[in-house]
């Protein structure tokens, strides 16, 4: 199987790193579509790691996976160091809390104000000591992005930008050390792309997450990316930089990063 990975990555830079995900021999498979047949890869602490790869092909089950939406068939799937097969309901929980998960769809609660929809998984993780009253941590995540004045509004109100915004603003609000990100700038205008680009870097640097973020948008992977994998056929079909992806010869990947 492993000579089928074109792994162009340049390893030595992540020599002294620790990992926040090792994912190992994973499977998933819905019947008998195999979504992931024998996905590897290692995310380091600090590290941008972008997912591409066509659309279908399992990007969004492989991070729901990492946060245990999705059960594997197989595989192994440490997170912080952590197996989490064998974690009960409690500490996977209590996981969770520790990574935010930014929607393909911005999964807002329509009939809720910004402010209930930013301050409900608050109420809800009562097993994280939270320091600091909900509406500060509620003003403070909307300030991160730009939105005080949205707080009152409902999320019919909001533009397709500002609804990204605020799903960004509330996957961070526990200030989690990794983020998730399932299609951060797909539908948005160039513009308001690269303002989630600078956004997402802006609260990397100001949190030091680790991120994953799937996506189809060449410039947020250039901007973004430590590492780029490449998903298909249920496998990291290729890893490496951007500068590295750029210059490969496999067929795949030239339609994927042409410019
Ligand atoms: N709950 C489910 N039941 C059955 N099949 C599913 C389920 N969820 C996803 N799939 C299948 O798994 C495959 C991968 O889906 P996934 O959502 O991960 O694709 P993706 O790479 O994120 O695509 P996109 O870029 O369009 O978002 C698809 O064939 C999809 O039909
Ligand atoms: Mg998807």
């Amino acid at each position: 199987m492993e000579e089928e990975k074109k792994n162009i990555s340049n390893e030595t830079d992540s020599a002294n790193l620790k990992p926040a995900i090792e994912i190992e021999h994973l499977r998933k498979a819905f019947g008998s579509n195999i979504v992931l047949r024998d996905f590897n890869l290692t995310i380091y602490t600090g590290q941008n790691m972008v997912v591409m790869g066509k659309s279908g092909i399992g990007k969004t089950i492989l991070i729901k996976c990492i946060i245990g939406l999705v059960k594997p068939d197989s595989g192994t799937m440490r997170v912080f160091g952590k197996d989490i097969s064998r974690l009960n309901h409690s500490e996977l929980d209590e996981l969770r809390m520790r990574i935010g998960f930014v929607f393909q769809s911005s999964a807002l609660y329509d009939s809720m104000t910004i402010r209930e929809n930013l301050a409900f998984p608050l109420r809800r993780s009562r097993r994280k000591k939270i320091t600091g009253n909900i509406e500060d941590m509620v003003r403070e995540s909307l300030r991160n992005v730009g939105l005080e004045n949205a707080i009152d509004l409902m999320p019919s109100e909001l533009s397709g930008g500002m609804r990204k915004r605020i799903g960004i603003a509330r996957s961070l609000i526990l200030k989690p050390e990794i983020v998730l990100y399932d299609e951060p700038t797909t539908g948005l205008d160039p513009i308001t792309s690269e303002e989630i680009i600078h956004l997402i870097l802006e609260l990397q640097k100001k949190y030091k997450t680790t991120s994953v973020i799937i996506t189809h948008d060449i410039d947020l992977a250039r901007e973004a990316a430590n590492q780029i994998v490449f998903l298909k056929d249920g496998i990291a079909w290729a890893q490496g930089t951007y500068e590295e992806m750029i210059k490969t010869n496999d067929p795949d990947l030239k339609k994927f990063f042409k410019q």
